[in-house]
């Protein structure tokens, strides 16, 4: 079964725990939070502090996307904060902090993954699917909401498909950016799982029917 992560990238930050309850209150049981640093991405966003305000209010499953240079530097923090996955940028350090940096998340006991930009090949994150419980598979360029999705990334999805029914059949394969009701349906054609929806699901106006969309 599929999953919706909602991104909380497009919800009105002055009125966050309304829009997570909207979230929660249509059936999302994820909720996806996106950290940027203005380095490993042209944007900033949401830091630490915020996981834990929302760990405070809500018991969806939070799906932590870090978007920084090496994140191994904040990985104690976002799991004290209670993250219950945390993803990582393959392009974010070196091959041994990388592995490194997945062996701490999974060491704190939190769900670790590793994500690809577009540019990024699916044999280039190949040696960690072991230790992964979630792929993230980038359909835009990282750093904005409400970009176009990418529809050349199919190819590269299904790949990556193939590799975690080989390597690691439990791992997760997520789909970040421009995902739609329309998109959503390609990308599931394609192997995905557990599907981003930022400026989307929280447009949509009867967005309880938007995640028994994306999830049936
Ligand atoms: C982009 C972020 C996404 C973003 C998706 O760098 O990783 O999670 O919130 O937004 P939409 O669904 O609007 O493309
Ligand atoms: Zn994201």
């Amino acid at each position: 079964m599929a999953i919706l992560s909602p991104s909380i990238l497009a919800a009105d930050v002055l009125a966050l725990g309304n829009d997570i309850k909207v979230a929660t209150d249509a059936g999302a049981k994820w909720l996806h939070v996106d950290v940027m640093d203005g380095s490993f991405v042209p944007n900033l966003s949401f830091g630490y502090s915020v996981v834990d305000a929302l760990r405070k209010i809500t018991d969806a499953i939070l799906d932590v996307h870090l978007m920084i240079d090496k994140p191994i530097r904040y990985v104690d923090n976002f799991c004290s904060a209670g993250a219950d996955y945390l993803t990582v940028h393959v392009e974010s350090d070196t091959k041994e902090n990388i592995e490194e940096t997945l062996d701490k998340i999974n060491a704190h006991g939190v769900k670790a993954g590793i994500s690809v930009k577009p540019k990024t090949t699916a044999e280039e994150i190949k040696p960690y699917i072991q230790k992964c419980s979630i792929i993230l598979v980038m359909t835009v360029e990282p750093g904005f909401g409400g970009q176009s999705f990418m529809a050349d990334m199919m190819p590269k999805l299904k790949e990556i498909r193939n590799l975690i029914n080989d390597i690691n059949p439990d791992c997760r394969l997520e789909v970040d950016g421009g995902i739609d009701l329309v998109t959503a349906k390609t990308v599931k054609e394609n192997g995905a799982d557990t599907l981003v929806a930022g400026s989307a699901f929280y447009k949509a106006v009867d967005k309880r029917a938007f995640v028994e969309e994306i999830e049936k």
